[in-house]
């Protein structure tokens, strides 16, 4: 036996610290290295038991989220995240109508005057492409919690974390992403290129008429990350497919009503359905539990409900994992 090089007592401010957050925005996976990642989950461990009770990091700092599209989970998770860290939130959930959006505001201005009152900001927006000119007037840190179709990073951190957690490593796991529309699926376009990073081989399987946008392949292409795409396959093919992998994710429709892209994903979702049968099949065969993931909100056509009561469900567990994350990155953002 001998005493590892770097032995020292564990001090949550360094692993923030090694993250290399501090000051930086959030905007893809891709921008950070397999290091950084490890640090964030690192401390996001620390910081799991006091995730309920909570830890005064944060005393004195401001959040503000400004939230130009619908959530119910990225908002209220990303503010629980920092009055759990003992600071305070300030937000507006409908900038357009409530916000001097209302009045033409600039979102570039919008923000350079926000970062005077708040020493953070989580934004989301429907731009995925000026986006990131506009958030260069920031003078504080900016939480992308979905820009577009294209980046949700929080979302990603938050999966893989939960993944990290279920398999105890992301290194040499095989993640499927499968969905009816791959060109507007950011939760699990972000999933896959931080689980990319880490050293996870990604299948992709969608219809090859909205496949995964080019963006995102040459963020993929350009880091060296191993991925393949499958298009259109047969049930059976599918099915197969699903049981090569180790964890299975639905990115969901991030579509308001009313749209016709979520009509067409509703259309297409029967031939990307998760039937329960065919877990139970690979476990029988292979002896393994394939996990399934799904960024929420979901819809009855996309896989079998009876999941939830199973060992398979982890899209619940993703929901309690995304609060000391989302503290994680906070603090490593902002700087203790
Ligand atoms: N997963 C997700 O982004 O959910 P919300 O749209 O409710 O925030």
């Amino acid at each position: 036996m001998a005493i590892t090089k770097d032995f020292k007592t564990m001090r949550l401010a360094d692993t923030l610290e090694e993250t290399g957050l501090r000051g930086k925005n959030l905007n893809f996976l891709t921008d950070m290295t397999k290091e950084q990642l490890m640090s964030l989950f690192k401390a996001a461990e620390m910081i799991e038991p006091y995730s309920k009770s909570g830890l005064e990091l944060m005393k004195g700092k401001v959040l503000c989220t400004m939230f130009f599209q619908p959530s119910t989970r990225t908002r209220f998770s990303t503010e629980t995240a920092m009055l759990r860290l003992g600071g305070s939130v300030i937000s507006e959930s409908n900038p357009l109508s409530n916000s001097s959006a209302a009045k033409d505001e600039s979102l570039s201005d919008t923000l350079r005057v926000v970062s005077e009152y708040a020493d953070i900001i989580g934004l989301r927006h429907f731009n995925d492409t000026t986006i990131f000119d506009d958030i260069k007037s920031a003078t504080v840190p900016v939480i992308s919690c979905g820009y577009g179709n294209i980046t949700h990073p929080t979302q990603g951190l938050l999966d893989m974390y939960t993944a990290y957690r279920a398999l105890g490593t992301l290194e040499g796991i095989r993640v499927l992403v499968t969905s009816p529309d791959l060109t507007r699926a950011r939760s699990g376009q972000s999933f896959a290129m931080g689980l990319a990073r880490m050293g996870a081989e990604i299948v992709y399987s969608g219809p090859s008429e909205l496949r995964t946008p080019d963006t995102i392949r040459e963020k993929l292409d350009s880091t060296g990350c191993k991925y393949v795409e499958h298009f259109d396959l047969s049930e059976k093919e599918q099915e197969e497919l699903i049981q090569s992998c180790d964890l299975v994710y639905l990115p969901g429709c991030s579509v308001p009503k009313g749209q016709d892209a979520r009509e067409i994903f509703m259309k297409k979702a029967k031939n990307y359905y998760i039937k329960l049968e065919t877990l139970e099949e690979a476990k029988k065969k292979y002896g393994k539990t394939i996990g399934i993931m799904h960024s929420l909100p979901r819809f009855a056509g996309e896989f079998d409900f009876n999941i939830d009561k199973t060992e398979h469900e982890l899209y619940f567990k993703q929901i309690g994992f995304s609060v000391p994350l989302r503290m994680a990155l906070i603090a490593s953002m902002i700087g203790c």
